[in-house]
């Protein structure tokens, strides 16, 4: 059997080497050590997929989004946790229009190079840290770059939706990007469906590392649900769908308001 990939920050790595792609300063991928080559995110599935993805797009600024992050940017108002801030785009963004705003992320690397482009205030944790260590309040958490995934699935939604609770102000709102997995006529990806759903798991519960180089992050659950069945998961949380904006479906994003 070949090596397994050694256990790292690889967002962290990525991170790094899309802001030397970017800035030209510090260590980037090439051919031959001379010739260019872009930064790749790997993701990999537990059924084998494998994609792989530029990683430039989580330091572009607002002019190269897609239309609905542009409409995620203009539902945020007031103190705001940028939850799996990346590399601070959307932080920045926000910081440019004077919204105050935290970048949080659990990849040190990661937090690293937000505050390297200027993100002002950043917090190495998980949520479920923040909320026990802070003492802070927000009227507004953004989980931006499809990061309603981190909600994992019907076993850790609750937790995770509980800890921004007690972080949030009253009225505070939830503003998150997610895809509909089920829009796809693809195989591989209705084979993996049927198959979570047979094992009690919610069919867009995916189960992925994230690799570069050799280096990946551990196996995680990250999810890609429906609108409905979003609103089946907050039912039992202190959180209510208030808006679903899927004018560019799959794509869609969700504001919750706290009840
Ligand atoms: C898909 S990237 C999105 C980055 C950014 N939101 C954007 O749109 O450009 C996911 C980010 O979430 C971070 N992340 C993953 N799991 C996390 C968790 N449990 N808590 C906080 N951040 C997490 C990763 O380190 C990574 O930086």
């Amino acid at each position: 059997m070949p090596d397994e990939p050694r256990l790292g920050d690889a967002y962290g790595e990525i991170m790094r080497a899309a802001l030397a792609e970017e800035t030209g300063v510090g260590v980037r991928p090439t051919i031959g050590g001379t010739i260019p080559r872009p930064v790749i995110e790997i993701v990999e599935r537990d059924d084998g997929l494998i994609n792989g993805a530029p990683a430039a797009r989580y330091l572009c600024g607002p002019s190269q989004w897609q239309p609905f992050d542009l409409r995620a940017l203009d539902r945020l108002d007031g103190r705001t946790l940028d939850i799996g801030t990346g590399a601070g785009r959307l932080a920045l963004a926000l910081q440019e229009r004077g919204v105050p705003v935290v970048g949080l992320d659990v990849s040190p690397a990661t937090v690293e190079v937000a505050a390297a482009r200027g993100v002002r205030a950043t917090v190495c944790a998980t949520v479920g840290e923040h909320a026990r260590a802070a003492g802070q309040r927000y009227d507004c958490f953004a989980m931006l770059g499809n990061n309603m995934g981190l909600l994992e699935g019907r076993h850790r939604a609750g937790d995770f939706l509980d800890a921004l609770a007690a972080m949030a102000r009253p009225g505070a709102r939830v503003v998150a990007q997610g895809t509909d997995p089920y829009a796809t006529t693809d195989s591989v990806h209705v084979t993996y469906h049927e198959r979570n759903r047979a094992a009690g798991r919610l069919g867009g519960q995916l189960r992925i590392r994230v690799r570069y180089r050799d280096v990946a992050t551990e196996w995680f659950d990250y999810l890609l649900c429906t609108a409905e069945e979003l609103a089946r998961l907050v039912a039992s949380t202190p959180w209510r769908v208030e808006e679903i904006d899927d004018a560019d479906a799959p794509f869609y994003v969700a504001v919750l308001r706290l009840t």
